[in-house]
């Protein structure tokens, strides 16, 4: 490995805890046969999917947001009043306004903290987590709360089997805080986006183009609208672009990495973004199975599966990646200092 740590402007920053959520009510392959034509084979081999996790009415995503944070602040040992910041990645806010990190704010009774939502679908976690890192690295903070979460299943029709089968609900959080003397923590950042994208993947009822009325609703359009094989292709061939230029500017290959931990939006486009990069099967993160596509939660949930199952640990090279609606597509590589 021939690793150069590029300089920052200011110090470093690193991950110091991670608490994940995933509400306890799950939707099988097999519940989903009962609603649409479809079957279990069929998911699971088209997708690696075989449930996922649904938020009970009357919650929204803050509560993901704010359970994940919970376990943040419980294994870090500090009080919710020394956060600064809280960014939220998410699509599917509790509403339209106040933001979720307002909510966040309040539930957690981070008194001193002020925060904000990003809006870039599936990327929601990674370009938050760019957002938290570089105001750590800058001085102008040094305790951030980032979130990914997502509550897609709100957004899910029920009778269109091509998206019904896809996404859950959960995510997760991290704190981002300075490097400790010897630590390096987060290396380098690629995000890009691609607007001509969005008509492939979208929800285009309830914003000032399209206000919630009875038509909108008669027309599906609260519902998530998306072409899967144009997502697919962009996805597949974006993730493999935007990981290899991460890891080649910074002097690293897929062999140095302890683990690669994708975005979980279909299990064959994890697999071909690995290939690509040379992972050996076992250090790529895949938890698909058990989640389905939570948005901007699969990159915080997949890092718990990688600690669970000690693939991932203090001083490893991690890679994230991830593509969603936008089009978006973001990728960090970071050393694991917890
Ligand atoms: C959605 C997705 C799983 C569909 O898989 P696919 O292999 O491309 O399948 P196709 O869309 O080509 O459909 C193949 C056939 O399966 C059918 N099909 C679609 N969903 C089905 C389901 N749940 N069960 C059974 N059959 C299904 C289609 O109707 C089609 O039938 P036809 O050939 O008779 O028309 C895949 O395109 C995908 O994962 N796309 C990216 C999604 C994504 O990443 N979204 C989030 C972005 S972050």
């Amino acid at each position: 490995m021939s690793l150069t740590v590029r300089p920052v402007v200011g110090r470093r920053a690193k991950i110091s805890a991670l608490g994940t959520y995933v509400p306890p009510d799950v939707i099988t392959n097999k519940d989903l046969e009962k609603l649409v034509d479809t079957n279990d084979q069929w998911i699971m081999e088209r997708t690696g999917i075989k449930e996922r996790h649904v938020l009970a009415k009357g919650l929204g995503v803050s509560e993901i947001c704010v359970e994940a944070a919970k376990k943040c602040l419980a294994t870090r040992g500090i009080e919710a009043s020394e956060i600064e910041c809280i960014i939220v990645g998410t699509v599917t806010p509790d509403m339209m306004f106040p933001s979720t990190a307002c909510l966040v704010q309040d539930k957690l009774g981070a008194k001193g903290a002020w925060g904000f939502d990003v809006s870039a679908g599936c990327s929601g976690f990674v370009f938050a987590l760019q957002a938290g890192v570089k105001m750590v690295e800058s001085g102008a903070h040094k305790m951030v709360l980032v979130c990914g979460a997502d509550a897609n299943t709100r957004m899910t029709d029920y009778t269109d089997r091509a998206t019904c089968v896809l996404f859950g609900d959960g995510g997760g959080a991290v704190l981002i805080e300075p490097a400790e003397e010897g630590e390096i923590g987060f290396i380098d950042f690629v995000h890009e986006v691609d607007g001509s994208g969005g008509v492939s993947l979208n929800l285009k009822g309830g914003g000032s183009l399209n206000p919630a009325t009875h038509e909108t609703v008669d027309q599906k359009m609260h519902f998530i609208h998306q072409d899967g094989a144009a997502v697919f292709k962009f996805a597949v061939r974006k993730m493999a672009e935007t990981t290899t230029k991460l890891l080649e500017r910074n002097g690293v290959t897929g062999a140095d990495l302890g683990c690669f931990i994708p975005h979980q939006a279909n299990k064959r486009i994890i697999t071909a973004t690995a290939d690509r990069l040379g992972m050996a099967p076992e250090r790529v993160i895949i938890n698909i199975e058990k989640y389905g596509n939570t948005s901007g939660g699969t990159i915080p949930l997949a890092m718990e599966t990688a600690v669970e199952e000690g693939k991932l640990k203090k001083g490893d090279l991690v890679l994230l990646a991830a593509v969603g609606a936008g089009f978006t597509v973001g990728a960090a590589l970071l050393r694991w200092e917890i």
